[in-house]
């Protein structure tokens, strides 16, 4: 198979319909083990470029620096140019009062950091990770547009601002009017049990020309159907370690929303996380959803979603699934 490639949102750049995510790079979970290490983070790295997949999403946190490493290592025996690389700013990645946050000092010294860690000269798309209420706008929106000019960043992205559009159309206008790099595009959460952005959100990605690109398309593994009420989740997924996903992916409401994915998922002979991946990627307004999987088996049945196709009614099956 091969994925197809679309536009980033209203830009000119061209990804794979399907990003993959690199969050588990390098995590040490509770017990102080590695999920994915180096050698699996490349076997998963290179099925993904095998099946055609271009738009590598990563972080400066992820793995505290690890997952940007691995990415690194990984492209230093690839040509760089086929990628479109994005990473995010926000988290603490230092214990330092300006060591948090989208304050300049931050920004300046983390972008090097970021880059250094990936052996490239520049990321496609930087992402604010968080939205920051103590930097002024004007601050940072300034300072992001400095990496732009300098040719450290092609595009400015923002994450996880879900429902408060209105501050991204703030920071936008912002941008316009002192001609600075504007945001053009978006990650927040959205999946078929997550739909805080529809509304005001993706009205405001539409006006602005803000491409979507959602995270946990999956509801981190909810959808894929690995969970059954009342019952244990299997010991090596991430509900058996994670009480907080337990607590707002394993809940009644989204148990319901899980069986209209099954009964789409036997009618089109797919499985159920394929289904809510292909609800995505019928979706006008979604750039492409950045899965995220431990292993190779979980990717390519992910990537395989973008071989199914819904029909008008199953779509809106799906969309009715659950409603905020
Ligand atoms: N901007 C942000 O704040 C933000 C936040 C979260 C994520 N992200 C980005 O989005 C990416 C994806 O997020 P996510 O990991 O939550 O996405 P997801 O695709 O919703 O969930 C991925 C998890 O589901 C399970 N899974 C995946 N495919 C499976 C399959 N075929 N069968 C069974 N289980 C499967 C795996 O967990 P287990 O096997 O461990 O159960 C996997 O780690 C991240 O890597 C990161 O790049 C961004």
């Amino acid at each position: 198979m091969a994925l197809d490639t679309v536009s980033l949102g209203r830009t000119g750049t061209k990804v794979s319909e399907i990003a993959f995510g690199t969050w588990r790079f390098g995590r040490e979970n509770d017990e102080g083990d590695i999920e994915v290490g180096p050698e699996q983070a490349h076997r998963l790295l290179d099925a993904y470029a095998d099946a055609g997949g271009t738009f590598i999403d990563t972080a400066d946190m992820y793995g505290g620096g690890r997952a940007e490493e691995y990415i690194g290592d990984w492209l230093a025996d690839r040509d760089r140019e086929n990628f479109v690389i994005a990473s995010k700013i926000y988290w603490p990645t230092r214990e330092d009062p300006n060591g948090v946050g989208l304050n300049r000092k931050h920004l300046r010294r983390n972008i090097d950091e970021i880059l250094d860690r990936l052996g490239t000269d520049y990321v496609d798309v930087l992402y604010t990770h968080r939205w920051d209420d103590d930097t002024p706008a004007r601050e940072f929106m300034r300072t992001l547009d400095e990496f732009v000019r300098d040719g450290k960043v092609n595009y400015l992205g923002t994450s996880t601002l879900e429902p408060n559009a209105w501050k991204i159309a703030k920071a936008n206008e912002i941008a316009d009017k002192r001609g600075y790099e504007p945001f053009t595009v978006s990650q927040p959460r959205y999946n078929v049990v997550n739909r805080e952005i529809e509304g005001n959100y993706l009205d405001m990605c539409a006006d602005y020309d803000v491409g979507v690109v959602p995270w946990s398309p999956l509801a981190g593994g909810f959808l894929t159907g690995k969970y059954s009420r009342n019952k244990e989740p299997p010991a090596d997924s991430r509900a058996a370690s994670d009480q907080q996903f337990v607590d707002s992916y394993l809940t009644p409401e989204n148990f319901d929303a899980l069986e209209a994915v099954e009964s789409v998922a036997a009618d089109v002979g797919a499985s159920p996380g394929q289904v809510a991946l292909a609800w995505l990627l019928h979706h006008d307004q979604v750039t492409a959803p950045i899965v995220g999987a431990r292993t190779v088996d979980q990717l390519e049945e992910n990537l395989a979603a973008a071989e199914v196709s819904l029909t008008p009614d199953q779509f809106e099956r799906l969309a009715d699934a659950k409603r905020e």
